[in-house]
């Protein structure tokens, strides 16, 4: 090994541990959180991605306009249309998102992304950084919420997944050492911990729950995860005098008890560095129904943006099975958003809606495949029952409460 070669890696990683600093130094300094009822009007962007992302956003556009229409008529809420979120634009400009994109995503106060395609070594694509990482970086939105629900059986799980920081932040500026060392970088910072670990406990003081995991694996991963595990400790302290308590589970241990039907109802809200929170959500999804019914919101003090927790799914539009694809992902991210922005009774009416037509009723089914309904035909038979004035005795019906 030449020493250059050793020099080059030093120097790299000093650069990383400036940056670090700096964006910490950022952190101290952010503004407060941004006040939607002050804005006339709210500016919703849509990114519609690619691979099913164009079909299933599409739904969800609907939906969502459906759902805001009166607001829209008042002027209250705009719509803006974002082109060129699209690996083809991506790979052309060589960058995660373009930098006209990214000034368009800038002027809208919320964003519906649709999933968006990520390159990996090898594949027809030249190896992006992928447009969601790059997007929660540039936005700032450090809070991935993932809420999952089953309430047939007791199951009402909100993740708190830290979105700009663990093993992602760095994920494509690892270093390669000569011929055969490969070095990725962690991070985890005070500040990010704690503002991930602190809005996870307001969640739970605000809808009076009274626990708190954190995951980790800081049993192992000692210097980064430990310093999550000891955030965690220390935020909770603070929030003993609301009764909710906090506890810490590892993650391997976690995906078990996420199987255990004796156990895993006792969970409630759950907050995790970045690559944990993208596998066990995805877990987590599954037992809903699969990953096409979870929404996720990434939220920043300044911008917030909603979206299916899956990928773009390239082999279902290659096997002409796009319109088969599940749109309850993106229209439960629109329900998010729709809260986000200041009308919750809109977004309970869409959430009992999905459940009722995915969970309960199933009058039609996504399957994926044709023998199932299509996104339209699911869309459609959910828009009927937004409208449906027994929407909420239904929904209580079938969640026996
Ligand atoms: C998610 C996705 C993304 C992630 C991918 C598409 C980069 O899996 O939102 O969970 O890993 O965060
Ligand atoms: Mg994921």
């Amino acid at each position: 090994m030449s020493d250059a070669a050793i020099k080059k890696a030093t120097d790299h990683f000093a650069g990383l541990i400036q940056e670090q600093l700096d964006r910490i130094k950022t952190m101290k300094e952010q503004d407060d959180w941004t006040d939607y009822a002050s804005l006339k009007p709210v500016t919703i962007g849509i990114c519609w991605g690619d691979g099913i992302g164009k079909i299933i956003s599409d739904h969800a556009q609907r939906v969502l306009e459906h759902m805001l229409k009166e607001e829209v008529a008042a002027g209250r809420v705009e719509f803006r249309a974002i082109e060129g979120l699209t690996i083809e634009n991506r790979a052309k400009h060589n960058k995660a998102i373009p930098d006209d994109v990214l000034e368009e995503i800038k002027k809208c106060h919320v964003i519906l992304k649709g999933p968006t395609t990520t390159p990996q070594d090898g594949d027809e694509w030249p190896n992006i950084e992928s447009a969601n990482v790059a997007m929660r970086r540039e936005l700032d939105l450090f809070a991935n919420v993932r809420p999952v629900k089953i309430p047939a059986e007791g199951i009402n799980w909100c993740f708190f997944r830290e979105n700009t920081e663990g093993a992602y932040v760095l994920g494509s500026r690892g270093v390669n050492v000569g011929d055969d060392l490969s070095v990725d970088f962690k991070v985890i910072t005070e500040q990010g911990a704690e503002r991930i670990i602190r809005m996870a406990f307001e969640y739970a003081r605000k809808n009076g729950l009274k626990k708190v995991t954190a995951v980790t694996k800081s049993n192992v991963i000692k210097t980064t995860d430990g310093r999550f595990s000891r955030v965690a400790k220390r935020v909770a302290e603070e929030y003993k005098q609301y009764g909710i308590e906090q506890d810490e589970w590892y993650i391997d241990i976690m995906t078990a008890k996420l199987i255990d039907p004796e156990r895993r109802s006792d969970f409630q809200v759950i907050t995790l560095p970045n690559l944990y929170g993208d596998i066990i959500t995805d877990e987590a999804a599954q037992l809903q129904g699969g990953v096409g019914t979870a929404g996720s919101a990434n939220i920043g003090k300044k911008w917030a943006m909603f979206e299916a927790i899956h990928g773009s799914a390239p082999r279902m539009v290659k096997e002409g099975r796009d319109i088969y694809a599940d749109p309850s992902s993106m229209i439960r991210a629109a329900a998010m958003l729709i809260r986000h922005i200041g009308f919750p009774e809109r977004a309970d009416q869409l959430d009992m809606a999905l459940e009722v037509c995915g969970q309960f009723e199933k009058k039609l089914s996504i399957t994926g495949r044709d023998n199932g309904a299509t996104g339209e035909e699911f869309t459609r038979y959910l828009l009927d029952w937004v409208e449906n004035s027994a929407l909420e005795n239904k929904w209580k019906e079938c969640v026996g409460v």
